[in-house]
């Protein structure tokens, strides 16, 4: 079973108050889900209007195609 999620966050979401900060993944990139690991930096030059597939291994574009 395979599954595709939809997201359109960049970064993450910041929780506070606590000792120190806790950042929880929004891209849904990260490795160490559901914590943000920093990953989220490759979708900076992500484009409105536009769908990226990410390959879950290299965190890498795989394709792309207009958001419907
Ligand atoms: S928000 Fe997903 S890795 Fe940071």
């Amino acid at each position: 079973m395979a599954r595709l999620v939809r997201t359109e966050a960049t970064g993450p979401i910041k929780i506070d108050p606590q000792e120190k900060p806790i950042f929880i993944c929004a891209c849904g990139l990260s490795a160490k889900f559901p914590f943000c690991d920093g990953t989220h930096k490759v979708c900076r030059e992500e484009q409105a209007g536009t769908l990226y597939r990410y390959d879950p291994a290299t965190k890498t574009v795989t394709s792309t195609s207009p958001d419907a």
